[in-house]
């Protein structure tokens, strides 16, 4: 009989590890971030063992007094911040929001139009998800390659002439902001809803920093809580009032039985943060990226949008055919500690073997680096992939770039943000 107790310590060890990894890496994956220690600490609590079906005040269960005082703040911070009318707070990822969105503003076989995921979609806009949900068919939004956006005089002809009942914005490879304010007179036109998935930029909007999707014509934000908004994985869904109730029923219980409360207990905080800090934060991201992506330009990479100034977010993406493709470039880098991700590039076609690598600055802008930083990232880089430098010598001033850089920023407790959380 296996030792079940050594089992746990082997666990327990490979997420000492990983902490370690991250102690000692640059994280530049563009969907991740890092909480505060309160987040953590509320994360590990025992509101994860408990239920609360239904509403503040209007719970199935006993025991949620504590709880509806935690949603009820988390309501009222993001009411606040995003200047919503009304906030469901219960989806707990991004794609249950989506989800629940389209489920909310679609009849049976309706038809979406969203990005390709190339065109810089998720998975859960795409051929494989749409048509899955009510046997939605799905068309795509016109793109422009060269300006990494849509094409707007495009789109608005397609709108026209397909007549889908939603329009679903927003996406993973997500350079500038969308237009959104363009589509919507037509898509009154032709009775079509406008859905915008934030959940990559949904820091940058608490900032004031991108754009204000609600202000320039989305019926509803669907996002996740976790990429640029630095909080727990979850989701948030925002709306008009007259939405309000086909979205708490298709959250509640048409796509979620209990939500999950640390999470929320952790957004609350979270959204307190931003409420704070939110405006230098996402002033911050957004002109690290620029000079990241400005300096791999200077080192020889082939940073898409030089004619934009490269991005308006926390993104940067680059075309690395040359270098090897995508897979290879992000594998290259991660033996020197640098964590990045290989990613489609408009017309890329197979997965596993895209032209493109992309790299988000937010989680490093919130452990507090600033423009040298990001100049000297860039030159990291170039070293691993244009100078072909020996990789473990890079790594090892990686590791010395890091150790200034271990206490989260923009927060009031981010001492030694990635150390082991130790209970015992
Ligand atoms: C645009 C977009 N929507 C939704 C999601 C999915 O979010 P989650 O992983 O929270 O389900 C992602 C994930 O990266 C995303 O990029």
């Amino acid at each position: 009989m296996v030792d079940m107790s050594r089992e746990i310590e082997k666990i327990v060890e490979s997420v000492r590890k990983h902490h370690e990894l991250f102690t000692n890496a640059l994280p530049l994956i563009a969907s991740e971030n890092i909480t505060s220690n309160t987040v953590r600490m509320l994360l590990a609590s025992d509101l994860s063992h408990r239920y609360a079906e239904g509403d503040v005040g209007r719970r199935f269960y006993q025991g949620c007094k504590y709880i509806d005082e935690i949603e009820e703040r988390a309501l009222r911070y993001a009411q606040e911040l995003f200047e919503a009318e009304h906030v469901n707070v219960k989806p707990i990822s991004g794609v249950n929001a989506n989800i629940a969105a389209l489920f909310a503003l679609t009849s049976p076989k309706d038809r979406v139009m969203a990005l390709s995921i190339p065109d810089g979609g998720h998975i859960s806009h795409s051929r494989f998800s749409i048509p899955a949900i009510r046997g939605l068919t799905l068309e795509t939004f016109p793109f422009d390659a060269k300006e990494m956006n849509i094409d707007v005089t495009k789109m608005l002809k397609k709108i026209k002439l397909k007549k889908p009942s939603l329009l679903l914005f927003g996406g993973s490879l997500f350079l500038f902001p969308h237009p959104l304010s363009e589509a919507r007179e037509v898509a009154d036109e032709v009775g079509a809803r406008i859905v915008y998935d934030a959940s990559h930029v949904l820091g940058l909007i608490a900032g004031n920093k991108f754009q204000d999707p609600l202000r320039e014509g989305a019926d509803v934000i669907a996002s996740s809580t976790h990429k640029t908004f630095p909080g727990p994985q979850g989701a948030i869904i925002l709306c008009r009032e007259d939405l309000r109730e086909r979205i708490d029923k298709a959250v509640f219980p048409g796509t979620v039985s209990n939500h999950h409360l640390h999470h929320v207990a952790g957004l609350a905080v979270t959204l307190a943060e931003m409420l704070q800090f939110g405006e230098a934060y996402a002033s911050q991201i957004i002109t690290n990226a620029k000079v990241l992506a400005q300096g791999l330009y200077e080192e020889g990479f082939d940073v898409l949008c030089e004619h934009k100034g490269f991005t308006e977010s926390h993104q940067i993406a680059i075309n690395v055919l040359k270098q090897g493709g995508g897979a290879e470039v992000a594998t290259r880098l991660e033996r020197a500690n640098i964590i990045t991700n290989k990613n489609l590039l408009p017309s890329d076609k197979d997965p596993e073997e895209p032209t493109g690598i992309r790299i988000g600055v937010q989680e490093l802008t919130r452990m507090g680096m600033k423009e040298s930083e990001m100049r000297e990232i860039a030159s990291l880089i170039g070293r691993v992939i244009i100078a072909n430098a020996d990789e473990t010598k890079v790594k090892e001033d990686v590791i010395e770039l890091r150790k200034g850089f271990q206490h989260v920023q923009y927060c009031f407790d981010g001492k030694d943000a990635y150390k082991f959380p130790e209970l015992k």
